[in-house]
């Protein structure tokens, strides 16, 4: 799988990352004992299971059972193939992995992927230059007027696009650039009549960045009347529209640390906030809120604040994303802007003291829903529909806690029987969700021996041990067959280094129930006192060996019936010296 990309490259990438670090840009951690702990991003919950220990560079949910090292990590996060992740890091890391080792197909999906990040950083360079030159005077006044700092200005990295046909694309050209790839990041339009004319023409420039930095998409605000209004980058394969939030990966550390974040349509409602000086901010840019928006936001705070325009027809996409947001455990609170105002001008007005206060005078979404938006109706045939809107409403909450909560206002609120509603409610289908089963019960079904993973978790503990354990034969008799292979690994690995690191014994597993447990055991477990380590290997080799010799016996018991039933006098003289031998043998070994 990663034969192209050579071990010391991937040892060099380990050693250099640390795991703690590398999490922490998606997930708020805090310390606890020796682990680090956080709200799991690979499946909804309320109270921290997502554990890292930084000690031994792994993860692991006690949610869900995901769990790996930095590689998985990135991976599955980030979607990405175990090259991808790799590179990603080395990447960051400066660690120069040479190219030609990348397999035919991987390279070219790769160096798509590449190389439209690399057109669009290209682009966005060529625009911003172009705002800062003559050309671009008007611009910058424009931006001026609308009150937007230099500082913001450059932190977004604004640009400014002629009003040409093919400034952009003579501009690759004198590059060196391949058009094709230009064409394919969506900035140029092939003609009919051959050529290219550049897509962004006498716009305002809104460079789109994903949470790793990379430019995947332009936004372009038209300058003066016309329409569109705006215009952006087609979806390409670096930008899938509902996956990224704008500003965010600018707003990111400000989110985790004031621990919520204001939720916007717009750029300029963006910018503006930011130039307010209220930080912690992400927009939608105009469209509907996604699952991946909630699961985004997630990763950074569970405390959303939406700035919501009651005049704009948006009580049905307040519907919508209040139900995300639900699903989604966010807590949602609701800023009503006044009357025809959006938040960048309400940003404006109000400066960053009044944001603040309303920001934290805000009402919570769900009481704003019930209050003002099912309160609003009153007649009998009004209440009907809302009785209908509302049962289709509450199936639709995931967390059984949050919809049970719901049910109870909403039959206050429309004096309804509480019972009654939880009972249509129940009659309709549930939604889906992405919480996966639990998956304890599924591990029990597995054979993992309890014993043998606890001693494959003490080697890991304690590897100085691992000479005396080697000596030992204790792997022999190991029943799981996995478990004995990773003993023997660990085993071997200690001659070889030195050193041996759960890390990598974890990454090297498939998963299944047994990566599953032994990370939860490693994550779990404080290490023994030194003093008792002896006694306690001890033990458990010796727990160990009783019973590889019950099973032994079983066998050996169900054996003789057999041979009993079927009268073979041979076979059961056989067995029976065999369990004299076995008895003899237990006794010597085991006490
Ligand atoms: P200003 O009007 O300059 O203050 O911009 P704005 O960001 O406030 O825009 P507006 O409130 O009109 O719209 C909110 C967001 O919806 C914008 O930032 C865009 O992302 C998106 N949007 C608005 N109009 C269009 C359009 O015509 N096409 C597309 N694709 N998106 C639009
Ligand atoms: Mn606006």
């Amino acid at each position: 799988m990663n034969s192209y990309i050579p071990e010391d490259k991937i040892e060099e990438i380990k050693s250099r990352a640390n795991i703690v670090d590398l999490v922490s840009e998606y997930v708020t951690l805090k310390k606890a004992g020796r682990n680090f702990v956080g709200l799991c991003p690979f499946h909804k919950e309320k109270t921290p299971s997502f554990t890292v220990n930084s000690e031994k560079q792994i993860f692991y949910c006690f949610g869900c059972g995901e769990g790996g090292n930095i590689f998985t990590f990135l991976m599955k996060i980030n979607n990405i193939s175990f090259s991808e992740a790799v590179r990603n890091l080395a990447g960051k890391l400066g660690v120069v992995i040479a190219t030609r080792h990348i397999s035919a197909n991987e390279k070219k999906s790769l160096s798509i992927r590449e190389g439209l990040k690399q057109v669009n950083l290209a682009a966005a360079g060529y625009f911003s230059k172009n705002l800062f030159s003559e050309a671009g005077r008007p611009v910058r006044e424009y931006l001026k007027k609308r009150g937007l700092k230099d500082s913001v200005i450059k932190e977004f990295n604004l640009g400014y696009a002629a009003n040409e046909w093919t400034n952009l694309g003579d501009f690759f050209k004198r590059e060196n650039i391949s058009l094709k790839l230009v064409e394919e990041a969506g900035l140029i339009i092939p003609r009919k009549s051959g050529g290219f004319y550049d897509r962004f023409r006498g716009r305002l420039i809104f460079p789109i960045e994903d949470i790793g930095g990379n430019i995947v998409a332009f936004g372009g605000r038209i300058l003066g009347d016309g329409e569109p209004k705006y215009l952006n980058s087609p979806e390409s394969p670096i930008y899938v529209k509902g996956k990224n939030l704008y500003g965010l990966n600018r707003t990111k550390d400000d989110i985790r640390k004031n621990d919520y974040v204001i939720l916007v349509e717009g750029y300029f409602d963006l910018l503006s906030l930011r130039n307010s000086g209220i930080f912690s901010v992400v927009a939608t840019l105009g469209t509907a809120v996604t699952r991946d928006h909630v699961d985004l936001i997630r990763r950074y705070t569970r405390n959303l604040v939406v700035m919501f325009d009651p005049d704009e027809g948006g009580i049905s996409a307040i519907e919508r994303s209040l139900k995300l947001f639900l699903e989604g455990n966010l807590h949602t609170k609701v800023v009503v802007l006044p009357d025809g105002h959006d938040p960048d001008e309400y940003a404006k007005k109000l400066g960053r003291e009044g944001l603040s206060e309303a920001v934290a005078h805000s009402q919570s979404m769900v009481d704003y829903y019930i209050e003002e938006i099912m309160g609003s109706r009153k007649t009998f045939e009004d209440n009907l529909d809302l009785t209908e809107a509302a049962i289709s409403f509450i199936s639709s909450i995931g967390d059984v806690i949050q919809r049970n909560l719901f049910i109870k206002r909403v039959s206050e609120k429309l004096n309804i029987d509480q019972e009654l509603l939880k009972r249509e409610t129940n009659r309709k289908p549930k939604p889906r969700t992405d919480l996966k089963e639990d998956v304890s019960g599924k591990w029990k079904s597995e054979k993992v021996d309890a014993l043998e993973l606890s001693f494959i978790h003490m080697m890991l503990e304690y590897p100085h041990k691992l000479p005396e354990i080697a000596n030992g034969g204790i792997l022999d008799y190991f029943t799981s067959e996995d478990l004995k292979r990773l003993g023997n690994i660990l085993k071997q690995s200690y001659g070889k280094n030195g050193d041996i690191s759960a890390s990598d014994i974890v990454s090297g597993l498939e998963d299944g129930a047994l990566k599953k447990r032994l990370l939860k055991l490693i994550m779990s477990e404080s290490p023994y006192d030194v003093t008792v380590v002896d006694k306690i290997f001890a033990d458990l080799a010796k727990r160990i060996k009783q019973k590889w010799y019950k099973k032994k016996h079983i066998r050996l018991k169900r054996e003789l019936i057999k041979a009993q039933e079927m009268d073979d006098r041979k076979s059961c003289s056989m067995l029976l010296v065999e369990k004299q031998r076995l008895l003899t043998e237990e006794r010597e070994k085991v006490f």
